[in-house]
């Protein structure tokens, strides 16, 4: 299904995570395009100001103070979505960042998975049989992570929850495409983007960090192209270099190296070797 097709159809983009971040400039950007828009978002007071913003630049706003974790409260967002017209764009992109290790906190991997994970499943199975049964065009955007797929040590749980964002949204693409649905797939996986979640670490923009509307505008640019892997770059990362970093990681396996051999020190010369490559 060509952007152009489900952009002439029109209709309803929800956003998840839209009170912030690229939720937030997506919701711009899919205004401007002329989708209506339903903000859902975790935080009210949040997703108040950001409905403001949006009608005034003239966007027509619907919001919703919805917990992704909980599935309830999803089919309730899907079923007042679908109760206000066609749906054009789900975009399940609410996420979580907290501290995890592998070997203590489990309640931390259980929010991390709850938000980052079933957020994006319960998306999945709420909108994605009524966008089926519509049989008209439209886009399901589900945001990932580079750390679901190159797997960096630091944050273990947010990791694997992203890896499982990606899994997910890989076997969706194939089943809609097995059963010619008009419903395209793409796996959203933003570079290092300045948004709410970085603000809470980092009081001031980094020079290496894209904005969230430089994101999205790569985001919607790739979309328009059909693209379902859209890695986006930033200052510091270019497409050349997460590709060599994509197959590196891979090479682990199919070389038989050590577990994360990118940040093993005797690996890291031939790494760095092949990065540039
Ligand atoms: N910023 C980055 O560098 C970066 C990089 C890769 C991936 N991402 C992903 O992009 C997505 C958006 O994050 P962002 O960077 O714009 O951060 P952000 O914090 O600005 O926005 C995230 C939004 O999600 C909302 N949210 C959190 N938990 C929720 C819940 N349970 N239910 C509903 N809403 C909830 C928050 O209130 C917030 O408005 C996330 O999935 C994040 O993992 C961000």
């Amino acid at each position: 299904m060509a952007w152009n097709d489900i952009k002439s159809a029109g209709g309803l983009a929800v956003i998840t995570g839209g009170a912030s971040g690229v939720g937030l400039a997506a919701a711009h950007h899919l205004a401007k395009e002329g989708f209506d828009i339903l903000l859902a978002d975790i935080a009210e007071e949040q997703l108040i100001t950001a409905a403001k913003g949006l009608r005034d630049a003239g966007a027509t706003v619907h919001t919703a103070v919805t917990d992704v974790s909980d599935a309830g409260a999803v089919t309730a967002l899907a079923q007042t979505a679908f109760g206000l017209g066609p749906v054009a764009v789900v975009m399940n992109n609410a996420g979580i960042g907290i501290d995890s290790d592998t070997i203590q906190k489990p309640e931390v991997w259980r929010k991390t998975f709850d938000v980052n994970f079933f957020g994006i499943l319960n998306g999945v199975q709420a909108f994605v049989p009524g966008l089926i049964e519509a049989n008209r065009p439209s886009a399901v955007i589900n945001t990932g992570s580079k750390q679901g797929i190159t797997t960096p040590p630091g944050n273990p749980a947010y990791n694997a929850s992203k890896a499982a964002v990606k899994v997910l949204t890989e076997q969706l693409a194939h089943e809609l495409r097995e059963m010619s649905a008009p419903v395209d797939t793409h796996l959203f996986v933003p570079g290092f983007t300045y948004t709410g979640m970085i603000a809470a670490v980092m009081p001031q923009k980094p020079d290496g960090a894209w904005t969230s509307e430089q994101c999205v505008d790569y985001l919607f640019g790739r979309v328009a192209q059909g693209d379902f892997y859209i890695l986006c770059p930033d200052n510091m990362v270019n497409e050349n270099t997460d590709a060599r970093r994509i197959l590196w990681g891979a090479g682990d396996i199919a070389e038989n190296r050590p577990a994360l051999s990118r940040w093993h020190p005797v690996w890291a010369e031939a790494f760095s070797a092949f990065e540039k490559g």
